[in-house]
Formats: C-alpha cells, structure tokens, sequence
C-alpha cells in the first residue's frame, strides 16, 4: 500500500517535471478543456448623485479563463498593461503563451484590469488622444535603436509587413497614472484572495503591468499568489523606510514595509530583461535594486538576463512573444519546475 502510493507520487512528479517542450509530441499535444469562460471581478457600484435610486457598476476587472482538463495546480494570470493579444500569438501569428502553457495544463487567465480592454466601464470619464505613436512603439518594444532599422539579429520578423501592423495596432489605452496603478492592482488583489482564480497564482507580466503586479501582491490580504515573472517591468515597488520618492508614470512607487515584506513572501520573483539592454537601462538598474532588497527581508528574487545568462539572442521588450519564444517558455518551465509550481492537482 505504502510502496504504491510512493509510486503513485513519483509517477505524477514524473508527469509534473520530466516532460520537456522542446519534445515534439509535447509540442502538438492537443489542448484539452475541462472549460473556458470570464466573470467580472471587484469594482465598484456608484449612486447618481441627482437620485440616488440609480446606480453605476464600474471599474472592475475582467478575467477570461481557461482550465484544462487535468490541470496543473498553478494558474498563470498574464497581465499585459496594454494588450492581452501580446499573449495569445507570437508576433507572426504562430503559438503564444497561452495555447503554449494550456498544452503544458496549466490554467491560463487572460486579464483585463479596470478601464482596459473589456473591463472599459469606467466611474469616471476617461480620455483617449490619438497620437502619433507607431515609430515610438519601434524603439520602446526594443526592436531596434531607431524606427526602421532592426536590431540585425532581432527576434521579431523584421520582413513581415503584417507582423508589424499587428503588433503596433493591438493595443489599448494605458493610463499610466498612479490612481490607476492602485485601481489596477487593488482589483487583481480582490481577484487573488477570492480564490476565484485558484490559491496557487504566478502572475506573467509584461512592460508597466510588472508594477502593477508588485502592488497587487502588497495589497493582497492572503498568499494565493507564489510567483511574479515579468518581463522587461517598468517600474517598481520600494519600501518606505529607504528614502525613496514615489514618481510617475512608471514609478518608483513606495508603500508601507509591512506591505512591501509581502513580495519578501512570495517563494520567487524573476524579473526578466531582453537583449540589447545595458547595466545602466534604468529599468534593469531598479529591478536590481529591487531584488536586492527584496532578497534582504528573505526573499527570492533574481534577475535574468536573456541574453547574457540564457543565451537567447535579439529578444524585444515583448520575449514571450518572439520568434524564439519557445526557448522564453522552456526558461518559464525552469522556473516554475525549480519553486515547485508544477505539481498536478492530486485527483480523488
Ligand atoms: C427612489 O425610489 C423611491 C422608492 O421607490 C421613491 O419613493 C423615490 O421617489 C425615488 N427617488 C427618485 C429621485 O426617483
Ligand atoms: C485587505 O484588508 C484591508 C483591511 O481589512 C482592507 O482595507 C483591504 O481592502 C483588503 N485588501 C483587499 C485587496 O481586499
Ligand atoms: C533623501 O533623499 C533626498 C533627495 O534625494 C536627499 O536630499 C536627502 O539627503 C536624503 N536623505 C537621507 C537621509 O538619505
Ligand atoms: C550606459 O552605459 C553605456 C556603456 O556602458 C554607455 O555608452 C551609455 O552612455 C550609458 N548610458 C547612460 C544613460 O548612462
């Protein structure tokens, strides 16, 4: 009896840590559903001030789910500050992180934070300026250091007209402003502790969505949530007791010590950086610091560089979405095997 149990757990460890995706077969596994859905999550129910019997709901989140047939226990939420999309596909159309980790049965949440994409029904007027941004879009998801001119080992499809188009016109508004930074992440906060999207959550994040994470976590009153990887995070949360100001858009954004030992909590952060970034990049430069600290209240947060460390070449802001980004989910699955984030839900 004990001998077989003992089989059983090696059996699943197994199945939890021993299948590579670079094997073929694991690669074109079918995705298989148990279901797929979305709910609305947090938010807020406001009186019309001239008659008070009508009322607004507003400023919630959106969550699309999907669950696997025989999941994993840890739901991946990717949180992108500006477009889910960037989730969904590679830059060429291909396999995204979503079809890659639902293959891999991990329960994949696609999140819309408040006033974003399907979560748009704001309690208060929001504003959208059309600007002229696709040239900036270029150099911001670092594909190459001037509008045109790709890095010549880029992992985006520098040849694809369509690529291009796509990746510049997916995206939504993004009101980089501290209240809605607090919006954002008090509404994914709500969401962790409701156990709506499970008790073992690792948070994927992209550019100024990565802050957002951070502040979820401090703002969270349960430890449903275990992991943050983020790719290229803009931005920071820091204690206060460092002299630290807080700033905008992309902070630093400083909270009370006791909040921040939250992210000392959590068993990891990874904060990842693409090619072509030096030391000197402020935003690698804070996620330094940023680790650093974390890691002196006892926590466990590193830094990797794809380039230098994993020996990815030309990876852009948007890793997860590259040419290459098989290799970026592979590192994933190194990550989340190492903390223990790959366990089977044990079945009855
Ligand atoms: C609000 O509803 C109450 C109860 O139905 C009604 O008595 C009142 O007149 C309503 N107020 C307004 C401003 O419509
Ligand atoms: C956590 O608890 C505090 C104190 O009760 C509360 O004010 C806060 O809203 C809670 N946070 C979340 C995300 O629900
Ligand atoms: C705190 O920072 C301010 C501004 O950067 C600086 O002027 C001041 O000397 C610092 N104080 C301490 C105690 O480090
Ligand atoms: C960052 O470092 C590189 C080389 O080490 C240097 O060329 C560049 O000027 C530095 N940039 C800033 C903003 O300090």
């Amino acid at each position: 009896m004990a001998s077989m149990f003992v089989m059983c757990i090696s059996f699943l460890a197994l199945l939890g840590s021993g299948v590579r995706s670079d094997e073929q077969g694991v690669r074109r596994r079918p995705i298989m559903l148990d279901r797929s859905g979305g709910f609305t999550i947090a938010g807020k129910v406001i009186p019309n001030p001239r008659n008070p019997n009508m009322t607004l709901s507003c400023d919630h989140g959106y969550m699309e789910y999907f669950i696997p047939w025989r999941p994993r226990k840890t739901s991946l939420v990717m949180w992108h500050s500006s477009s889910t999309q960037t989730w969904q596909n590679r830059f060429d159309g291909g396999e995204g992180f979503k079809d890659m980790f639902l293959r891999r049965d991990y329960p994949v949440y696609l999140w819309d934070a408040p006033r974003l994409g399907r979560a748009n029904w704001a309690c208060e007027p929001t504003f959208y300026v059309p600007d002229y941004r696709d040239q900036g879009n270029f150099v911001a998801w670092n594909f190459g250091p001037s509008y045109g001119n790709f890095w010549p080992d880029t992992q985006f499809p520098a040849s694809n007209k369509e690529a291009w188009q796509q990746a510049t016109s997916a995206r939504y508004v993004e009101y980089d402003t501290i209240a809605n930074i607090y919006l954002q992440a008090n509404a994914a906060a709500v969401a962790a502790d409701s156990r709506k999207i499970g008790n073992s959550i690792v948070y994927l994040t992209n550019s100024a969505s990565g802050l957002r994470a951070q502040l979820a976590v401090a703002l969270s009153n349960t430890t449903n949530t275990k992991a943050i990887v983020s790719y290229e995070s803009y931005g920071y949360v820091f204690p206060d007791n460092l002299n630290i100001t807080t700033g905008g858009p992309f902070g630093p954004l400083v909270v009370p010590l006791k909040q921040f030992k939250k992210l000392a909590k959590l068993p990891a952060i990874q904060y990842i950086f693409s090619d072509h970034r030096s030391e000197n990049f402020t935003f690698l430069a804070q996620a330094r610091l940023s680790a650093k600290i974390i890691n002196m209240y006892g926590g466990n947060a590193q830094v990797l560089l794809l380039g230098k460390d994993a020996g990815l070449k030309g990876s852009t802001h948007i890793a997860f979405a590259d040419m290459d980004n098989a290799k970026v989910a592979d590192l994933l699955d190194d990550f989340l095997g190492e903390n223990e984030l790959d366990h089977y839900e044990r079945h009855g």
